[in-house]
């Protein structure tokens, strides 16, 4: 449709910097810093932005001192780098389903395994313990959880976070957490009983931030590691961490010598995002409550929504259909590995007045609306 010059709502655009926020023009000047002319390589990270990023950590009411701060270009190279610390080719980790569609990559391009642990919808989600117990393994070295999760927009329970982290000691392995989305809370109040990794003290626990998320810079390349757990565990990974760091050295000096001005300065990003979000999530529940085929999963926080709908056809012929025929792009739930038919994943990243549109369109499928009429009506 791009190629025909065709139009359309596009429905799963993810990428902050295209979604029509307000990037002042300065932003990213503090990394021409002459300071950064001068290479120091330290593989966990320059001392002041570790400390950068401890400060925003407090800021967030979370204590994470600066000597458990490791420095990565992005949360994909922290996955990588915390994989090539924990598992030997062969070995395996959970995930869980659904989720984020990068896991099948991340891990094999690590050759560990990925096998999925199930996230059950009942009004809310949350972790199917029976499940987790299941998929568990002699040779499972970590849990992943992503907190919110991308797509389901549900934040890991604190009381969940420790169940797992007790299963966790008990096996001696460790918790992934990517908690990129923690600052985007959906409801109010729901971020005040989730659970922080850096909060876990009995196992071995990461929590994975970046700027991408936090800031709407996923250009700049600049994420973050936050090891919490038993003192002797902790320096330890640390110590291996800092070997496997070195040998790459991914994180650029600029990012580094400018962390502490764009975590700051990223607060007004992170407040346009959080709010254009929320209020497209309200407006998407709003309207698909007109629609009594049609429900808006329960989502916490982070930049998605899911939407249930009929299973009159495949997820895929649907989606292809309310692009040719109603002008509307959605994700299929099938790319983030649903149990069933039929979920629509969508973007709540988009400007409210294409949101709107893009939603009305959407839902004019389910309500019997001629295509003819959104065909002449373009935002
Ligand atoms: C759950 C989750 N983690 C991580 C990322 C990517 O972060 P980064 O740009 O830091 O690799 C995304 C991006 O969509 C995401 O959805």
């Amino acid at each position: 449709m791009r190629g025909a010059g065709r139009p359309f709502v596009d429905l799963t655009e993810s990428n902050p910097t295209r979604a029509g926020f307000a990037y002042p023009p300065d932003l990213l000047a503090s990394l021409s810093d002459p300071r950064a002319l001068e290479y120091c390589p330290a593989p966990l990270g320059a001392a002041a932005a570790r400390r950068a990023v401890s400060a925003d950590y407090r800021r967030q009411g979370l204590d994470v001192p600066p000597e458990r701060v490791v420095l990565t270009a992005s949360t994909s190279d922290a996955y990588s780098l915390l994989f090539k610390l924990l598992a030997d080719a062969g070995d395996e980790v959970l995930v869980p389903r659904p989720s984020y569609p990068l896991f099948d990559h991340l891990t094999r391009l690590d050759l560990v395994a990925a096998r999925s642990y199930e996230l059950e919808y009942h009004g809310r989600w949350a972790i199917d313990f029976d499940s987790l117990q299941r998929a568990l393994s002699p040779r499972t070295r970590a849990v992943l959880v992503v907190s919110p999760n991308n797509p389901t927009g549900s934040f890991i329970a604190r009381g969940e976070l420790e169940r797992l982290a007790a299963i966790c000691e008990e096996r001696h392995i460790a918790i992934i957490a990517d908690e990129v989305f923690a600052e985007y809370a959906l409801e109010p109040d729901v971020a005040a009983a989730d659970g922080r990794a850096a909060c876990v003290q009995n196992a071995l626990a990461f929590g994975l931030g970046g700027l991408s998320k936090s800031a709407g810079l996923p250009q700049v390349k600049l994420g973050w590691i936050a090891v919490a757990g038993p003192e002797r565990l902790v320096n330890d990974g640390l110590k291996r961490l800092e070997l496997i760091c070195d040998t790459y050295l991914s994180v650029s000096t600029p990012v580094q010598v400018a962390a502490a001005e764009l975590l700051t300065r990223g607060a007004g990003i992170r407040s346009q995002i959080a709010d254009r979000v929320r209020a497209n999530y309200r407006v998407l529940k709003e309207d698909v409550a007109l629609v009594p085929s049609c429900r808006v999963l329960g989502a916490d926080g982070g930049w998605y929504a899911v939407v249930q709908v009929p299973s009159f056809e495949l997820e895929e012929d649907l989606v292809l259909r309310l692009l040719t025929e109603y002008g509307v792009l959605v994700h299929p739930g099938y790319f983030f590995d649903f149990a069933s038919e039929s979920f629509l994943v969508v973007s709540l990243l988009p400007p409210e007045a294409a949101f709107r549109d893009g939603a009305a369109r959407l839902l004019g499928h389910f309500t019997g609306d001629s295509p003819g009429f959104y065909r002449n009506h373009h935002h």
